[in-house]
């Protein structure tokens, strides 16, 4: 198996620190490109995998290829390396955001194996929840090491691709959300006489421990609220408030207005 990266940014970082340290493929087996010298020299000194002139090596030596760039870097990159792809026929992964899988095909062919994967942020920390779906030329097999590949940070699951919106909104803007709650909480915390560090530290561990217990069919959050909201008690009173100023409701309407803002971006693409 030989996977190649164009882009060695961010998220091609996470997930190749992600694959090196699973197991998923060796640091030999990985070959990387970036124009950035700065980002590709740190990602091979960091894990051993192997740096490439440009892209063009990396098609030509890869059967699968991961485009970690930046959505609007695409047309140039595929001007450069379409043809090669096509005509090499390796498995195509893309993580870009608000691409779908039918631009792609048009700027490779319906023929050549596409696999489109959403991580999320949390990609950094092994965390991360990743969708992935395949074109009519991807195999199960290909879709099946795509869903390995991005189990290496985290879980991965198979999504139809018109649930990819939702899939953004939720997994991709909502980390951003969950910060400014657990900065609001260690707010509280500090205004109650908490050093905010100490208090950063206890609301993120309150918050990743309480996803746990929902997570993997989990008990239901209202079972959850219910079970921690004593008769008359503490608790109580400050749902009471969350729901009187309409936090579930701001919650929802931020779900809503992130995935019309995703149509408006990526309006005539799909
Ligand atoms: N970050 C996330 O949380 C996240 C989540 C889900 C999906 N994604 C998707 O992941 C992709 C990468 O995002 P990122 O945050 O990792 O971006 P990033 O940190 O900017 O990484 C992109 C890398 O690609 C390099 N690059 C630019 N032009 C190139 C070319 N022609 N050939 C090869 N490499 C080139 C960039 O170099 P320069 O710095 O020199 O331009 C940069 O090092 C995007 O499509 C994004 O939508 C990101």
């Amino acid at each position: 198996m030989s996977i190649g990266f164009i882009g060695a940014g961010n998220m091609a970082s996470a997930i190749v620190r992600g694959i090196v340290e699973s197991g998923y493929a060796a640091p030999g087996d990985i070959l990387v490109s970036d124009p950035n010298p700065g980002a590709l020299s740190a990602l091979v000194a960091q894990t051993g995998v192997q740096g490439a002139a440009g892209n063009a090596e990396v098609v030509a030596a890869s059967s699968t290829v991961v485009l970690a760039v930046k959505p609007q870097v695409l047309p140039s990159v595929f001007e450069e390396v379409a043809a090669r792809m096509v005509a090499a026929g390796p498995l195509v992964v893309s993580i870009a955001a608000g691409t779908p899988i039918a631009k792609l095909e048009r700027w490779l062919s319906p023929h050549v194996p596409i696999v489109r994967a959403m991580p999320n942020v949390n990609a950094q920390v092994r965390q991360a929840i990743s969708a992935v779906a395949g074109n009519g030329a991807a195999s199960r097999d290909q879709i099946d090491s795509v869903l390995a590949m991005f189990g290496s940070v985290g879980d991965a699951i198979e999504l139809e691709e018109r649930l990819f919106r939702a899939f953004m909104a939720i997994a991709g803007s909502s980390p951003a959300w969950t910060f400014l709650y657990i900065d609001a909480l260690a707010r509280g915390a500090v205004a109650a006489g908490m050093p905010k560090a100490l208090a950063l530290r206890v609301a993120a561990k309150a918050v990743a421990g309480s996803a746990s217990l929902v997570d993997d069919g989990g008990a239901h959050p209202w079972e959850l609220i219910d079970r921690v909201s004593s008769p008359a008690g503490t608790t109580i009173a400050g749902l009471s408030v969350l729901e009187e100023r309409g936090l579930p409701s701001a919650i929802t309407q931020a779900v809503r207005a992130t995935v019309e803002r995703d149509k408006e971006i990526s309006a005539g693409s799909d």
